[in-house]
């Protein structure tokens, strides 16, 4: 349920603007759709479920948004840029990519199989190498200064015990992020990173924290002691991808409560 209503941002703000966000069917990247078909963008919503993506695109043209649903694996470029190029040819171009697409499971490193590490970063880091890549063409050509948000966690630089892929493929982003901005800057594309903190009601949260026992210890690591909502992370991409961020290019937005700067738990420290 998003806190965060319309009015936080100027009605219509991405009227005329097509979003592509992968991972866009459930969680945060759902939540991001919503955010942003509600502000006018038209939203294509990618990912490898046909019932989870037409329930998403379906749920946003119910609301009164333009929206469209497409089976892709991030994993497969073939797949993407035939994903990207049906999103164009349907409203005219792509001005926003969202790569929100993420595999995980906590596994520790010793018991990992080489295809277990293989099988997260082929969905992380290479999906989101193939989505900039296919959207190049499109993103350089917006009118509105095109706009790559990639989501990644802090963990990526704090470390992640038992998610060493993940965090890896993060730190990965993270630096192919700074890269687009350098090199994608001058050619009308602005490249940020979100960094969400754990979120509450997401399969991430759910796998990493609930499942392995972890979640009140890592509500304890959160200075401002709760979870974060997908609309706080939505509303964070929004900003990126606002008029406001034109000048904002190659920075990581880090919205977890300040859990990247309270690695040690108030309980550990008392005891
Ligand atoms: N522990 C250890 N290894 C695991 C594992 C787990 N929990 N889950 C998968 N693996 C290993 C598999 O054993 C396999 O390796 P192997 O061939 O050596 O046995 C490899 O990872 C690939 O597994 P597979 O199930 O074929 O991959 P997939 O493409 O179907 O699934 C996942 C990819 C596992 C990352 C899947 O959970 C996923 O994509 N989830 C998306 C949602 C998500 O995780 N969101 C959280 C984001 S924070």
């Amino acid at each position: 349920m998003s806190e965060i209503n319309s009015s936080i941002f100027a009605p219509a703000m991405l009227a005329g603007r097509t979003a592509f966000i992968t991972g866009g069917g459930t969680g945060i990247g759902l939540g991001i759709a919503q955010m942003f078909s509600r502000l006018g963008a038209r939203v294509a919503v990618a990912s490898r479920k046909q019932d989870v993506v037409m329930a998403a695109a379906k749920s946003l043209q119910s609301a009164g948004g333009e929206a469209l649903g497409i089976v892709t694996d991030v994993r497969n470029y073939d797949a993407v840029d035939a994903a990207m190029k049906q999103t164009a040819d349907r409203w005219g171009g792509i001005d926003i990519l969202i790569n929100n697409a993420a595999g995980n499971f906590a596994c520790p490193t010793e018991e990992l199989s080489p295809n277990g590490w293989k099988t997260v970063v082929d969905i992380d880091l290479n999906g989101t190498f193939n989505c900039c890549r296919a959207g190049f063409s499109y993103l350089s050509a917006s009118p509105h200064v095109g706009r790559i948000v990639n989501i990644i966690t802090a963990y990526a630089w704090g470390g992640w015990p038992g998610c060493a892929p993940a965090a890896a493929a993060k730190a990965g982003i993270q630096s192919l992020t700074r890269t687009l901005a350098l090199e994608w800057g001058p050619k009308n594309i602005l490249s940020n990173t979100v960094a969400p903190g754990p979120i509450a009601d997401t399969v991430g949260t759910r796998k990493i924290h609930e499942e392995t026992d972890r979640a009140e210890a890592e509500l304890d690591r959160v200075p401002v002691a709760r979870f974060g909502r997908v609309d706080e992370i939505a509303a964070a991409v929004t900003y990126l991808v606002s008029p406001a961020a034109l000048y904002v290019n190659g920075t990581d937005l880090v919205v977890d409560g300040g859990r990247q700067f309270k690695a040690t738990s108030s309980r550990s420290r008392k005891s």
